[in-house]
């Protein structure tokens, strides 16, 4: 299943060991993740979500404000992977944090008695470090999406919560009757802090379904729109977790956390997808084009 990011061979697993036939090898750390990033494959030393961003992703999900989001995803995947009704599928969460949705979810799948894998991959090693607390039964990797050391076409169902939608990648790594689910910011998401934040705040809506109309059908959406009352504590954990709050000038920040209760509106499409069969060729003869 899994496949080495170097020569793209498949992984075996002995003891805290993956080796490939062309005798690479990666260490299991002794947090339990892989670490299959390749330097090469790096932009910067340090890449993805730092250190105390994840700590901050951390605490205010551990406080709940988000737990619907987590329970609607894990409703939308059970349905479908028990309409799939495939022995042990794969489940991916691509950009999985510092873990909470994908502990979540595979306790869920585990609940309703549906046999899985699952792989959470993040390119980050501090949120990747993290999520290893959250559960042991999840094959942790620290690896980057766009090479995402999978065998093609692969997984059954892959989450990509709040990460920007690589749709190239999802389409290589999809079983023909897999899903996708995306969860994305609508328009309002987090409105009063872009009010505060911003002089002219514009309130757009990522366009999920034409990123993805490349290779994946659109199948269902589900918006999720809520409030939610955030103490000093989670108001500062929203900050330190939301780069255009934490680079938002001091007297704004302060502004904020000044506030015994903040009230804010969240606002989350829910998509799913399905591969359109063109994809499963044009993925390829791209691939041979740039080889
Ligand atoms: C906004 S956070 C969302 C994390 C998690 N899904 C959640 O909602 O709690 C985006 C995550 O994508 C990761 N990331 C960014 N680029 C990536 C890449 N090329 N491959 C894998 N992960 C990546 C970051 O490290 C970060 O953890
Ligand atoms: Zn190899």
């Amino acid at each position: 299943m899994l496949t080495c990011p170097v020569c793209q061979s498949p992984l075996a697993r002995q003891d805290r060991q993956l080796r490939c036939d062309n005798n690479h090898s990666y260490d299991q750390a002794k947090q339990g993740y892989f670490n299959l990033l390749l330097n090469t494959a790096k932009k910067s030393k340090q890449p993805g979500d730092n250190a105390a961003m994840v700590q901050a992703r951390s605490a205010f999900l551990n406080a709940g404000h988000y737990q619907s989001i987590s329970d609607t995803i894990n409703q939308l995947a059970i349905d479908q992977l028990l309409q799939n009704q495939t022995e042990n599928v794969n489940v991916l969460d691509l950009g999985c944090g510092e873990g909470y949705y994908s502990d979540r979810l595979n306790l869920a799948l585990n609940d309703h008695q549906i046999q899985h894998e699952f792989y959470g991959l993040d390119i980050s090693k501090d949120a990747v470090k993290s999520a290893t607390k959250r559960s042991k039964a999840i094959h942790w990797l620290v690896a980057n999406a766009n090479q995402a050391p999978f065998a093609k076409n692969s997984m059954a169902l892959i989450l990509n919560v709040f990460n920007r939608i690589m749709p190239n990648a999802l389409a290589n790594l999809c079983h023909p009757k897999g899903r996708v689910l995306i969860a994305s910011a609508g328009a309002y998401h987090l409105q009063q802090l872009k009010e505060a934040i911003y002089e002219n705040p514009r309130f757009v809506e990522f366009d999920a379904i034409s990123t993805m109309a490349e290779y994946f059908e659109h199948e269902h959406r589900q918006t999720l729109d809520f409030t939610i009352k955030l103490d000093p504590n989670s108001t500062e954990h929203l900050i330190g977790m939301t780069p255009h709050a934490w680079r938002s000038a001091p007297n704004v920040q302060q502004g904020l956390l000044s506030q015994q209760q903040l009230e804010l509106r969240v606002q989350i499409n829910l998509d799913s997808f399905t591969l359109k069969p063109s994809a499963l060729t044009a993925v390829d003869e791209e691939a041979s084009e740039s080889e």
